[in-house]
């Protein structure tokens, strides 16, 4: 039987961490997969997350099963950062852990499917998985552009499919520091999207896996406040991974928000009867030390804290960007006014290995950075081998 298995090529994103690791090369810059890096290029674990997490070993009494919804003190404590003061628009948003972001868009986009919704529009380009987790829940896909040419978001695109499609199809839209290009919809632009799914009845899905990366923790939560505020019904599905740094703990949660209170105990029947048949309960510790933080305000405080020098380094490696210039044929200068971990550069896959090849610089195939693997020990590096293969 297992003979008719056809060879898969690995995800192109996670075999660069493995071609990253076995380069000898000392001066190696890794732009790779999207975790936050230091000025010294390290990914450090959390102050918060560690005493969070001394915390629980010493209070923590059971690893008992907590059910597929997993730990909902993680859950409701985090809905005042992503929904604000109403946090649950009056009883109509609820959600339940997921393991990492990818679980709550894996997650939103089978329960849309068991609802009926027929076509999914995603923007071009998207993070890769989003395509990927769509073939899988065998969703029709239709895409949209994200950007032009400019480096600014295309609104007249995504305003055009909101108001074609209608309550049997979705749009997934990405909350902040879009992921491959780090080009965000404006404040008015997130009125005229918001205003188009209150028109049109469009369902929307927002993946909010930045949120604090980019503006800060508010700024970041806009579009998709606005979005729901507008809306009767919505999905979001939301990731820690990177704002708390907890990567391989996966942590995640998926939101829902309901026409009527009163509608979400069946939907949730639904979100948790396809939990328990994919991972039956999510995994506990990493969201339980995010509960930890949530409810003492010393850790809240040294989180934010920690999130904010994440952000500033990122938004200084941008500025130094921007104030570059150019490197080659490559204009640096829209990249200092982009959010989050992610910028596209406009090279082609024969750049992107030459770029590996003879400078040790690792990136996505598609040209995507992360900018978070640049500092100010690297960057000079970077510009000249950018301008080597462009110029
Ligand atoms: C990325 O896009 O690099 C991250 O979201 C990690 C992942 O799972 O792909």
């Amino acid at each position: 039987m297992l003979e008719r298995l056809t060879q898969q090529p690995p995800d192109a994103l996670l075999a660069l961490i493995k071609l990253y690791n076995d380069d000898a090369r000392p001066d190696k810059i890794d732009l790779g997969v999207g975790v936050y890096r230091t000025g010294q290029g390290d990914t450090p674990v959390f102050a918060a997350i560690k005493r969070a997490e001394q915390i629980l070993v010493d209070e923590q009494d059971t690893k008992a099963y907590l059910g597929p919804e997993g730990d909902m003190g993680f859950v409701n404590a985090l809905m005042p950062y992503i929904f604000g003061e109403d946090a649950t628009m009056g009883g109509r948003i609820s959600g339940m852990q997921t393991p990492g972001g990818t679980g709550a868009v894996r997650l939103a986009v089978a329960l849309a499917n068991r609802a009926g919704c027929t076509r999914v529009h995603m923007g071009k380009p998207s993070w890769p998985n989003h395509a990927q987790i769509m073939a899988d829940v065998d969703i029709e896909v239709a895409l949209f552009d994200h950007a032009r040419a400019d480096g600014t978001a295309d609104l007249d695109a995504v305003l055009a499919v909101i108001k074609a499609g209608g309550p049997d199809e979705a749009v997934l839209l990405h909350a902040s520091c879009h992921n491959p290009t780090g080009i965000d919809y404006s404040n008015d632009d997130w009125d005229a999207i918001a205003a188009a799914f209150a028109e049109s009845g469009t369902f929307p899905i927002i993946d909010c896996a930045y949120q604090g990366l980019g503006q800060g923790m508010e700024e970041d939560a806009y579009g998709l406040r606005k979005v729901l505020a507008a809306v009767p019904e919505a999905f979001v599905a939301y990731s820690c991974d990177k704002n708390f740094g907890v990567y391989r703990d996966r942590v995640g949660a998926f939101y829902a928000m309901a026409k009527d209170a009163a509608d979400l105990p069946v939907i949730f029947s639904n979100a948790n009867a396809l939990a328990r048949a994919s991972w039956s309960m999510p995994p506990d510790h990493g969201g339980a030390a995010v509960r930890v933080i949530l409810r003492d305000e010393a850790l809240v405080k040294l989180w934010l804290d920690e999130l904010e020098q994440m952000r500033d380094r990122m938004r200084q490696v941008r500025a130094a960007m921007e104030s570059a210039g150019t490197a080659g044929s490559v204009d640096l200068r829209p990249y200092g006014s982009q959010n989050g971990l992610f910028a596209m550069l406009p090279v082609s896959p024969e750049q992107v290995k030459q770029l590996r090849e003879e400078h040790a610089i690792y990136m996505a195939g598609s040209g995507r950075i992360n900018v978070a693997g640049l500092h100010m020990g690297n960057l000079d590096k970077f510009i000249s081998a950018l301008a080597a293969v462009t110029g």
